[in-house]
């Protein structure tokens, strides 16, 4: 089974999770995107739908969903999103569609947050991803030059602006050994919008896309 293909089965398998009257959150990336190709089967569930990013309400809209604010709705009973990197603790890197902080905001607003990855996705320590941090363009410098101190060779996303008008450094060579920890410390730094660790609030479940079938990992 090819590594689309597997996205592709995780994604599938997600649609288990949405139950009638679900208000759901639906993130960003290649394997989300197959989870919306999918949802037209489940439409009668959904009450409601919000998106991570541009691109995601986008595509929702164009096959026929009405995308809701977060702020109308309040909170989510389920959000489905990809990762980058995930590890045996539920803990993730995300952000590297740099959709990071919409998807924190949305992971944290919601009951479940259901993680649809394929295998290649599994680490045994974070960091082999180069850590996304959204950052204020005028603060860009300064958290670079605070990030050195942990070690890790902070690289601007040349070109890039995220869709709250940001910018991104992706920080190379970390070995991520106490991620809540550095999950607060980058948290601190004055400037970062949002760090793409996800351990305050891990995954509840994660769905992993292999070649012999979905293996699924509740918390
Ligand atoms: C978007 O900002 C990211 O957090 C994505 O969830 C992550 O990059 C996974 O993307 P793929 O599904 O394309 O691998």
């Amino acid at each position: 089974m090819s590594q689309n293909e597997e996205k592709r089965e995780a994604a599938s398998a997600a649609l288990e999770f949405i139950k009638p009257g679900c208000a759901l959150g639906v993130g960003t990336g290649s394997t989300v995107n197959y989870l919306i190709d999918a949802l037209p089967a489940v439409k009668d569930k959904i009450q409601s739908i919000v998106s991570s990013s541009v691109d995601s309400t986008k595509r929702l809209r164009s096959i026929g969903f009405e995308v809701s604010e977060l702020a109308e709705v309040g909170h989510c009973d389920l959000y489905i999103d990809g990762a980058d990197e995930a590890n045996k603790h539920f803990q993730l890197i995300k952000g590297g569609g740099g959709a990071l902080t919409r998807e924190k905001v949305i992971a944290a607003a919601s009951r479940k947050f259901v993680c649809i990855i394929d295998q290649t996705k599994m680490v045994g320590v974070l960091g082999a991803f180069p850590l996304p941090i959204e950052v204020i363009p005028m603060a860009r410098s300064y958290v670079a030059r605070e990030i050195i101190k942990y070690r890790g060779q902070p690289v601007f996303r040349e070109g890039f602006m995220t869709d709250n008008g940001n910018q991104i450094i992706d920080v190379h060579n970390l070995s991520i050994t106490n991620p809540i920890e550095i999950e607060s410390r980058i948290s601190l730094i004055p400037g970062v919008v949002t760090v793409g660790l996800f351990c305050h609030r891990p995954a509840d479940v994660l769905l992993i896309g292999a070649p012999d079938g979905v293996k699924c990992h509740e918390r």
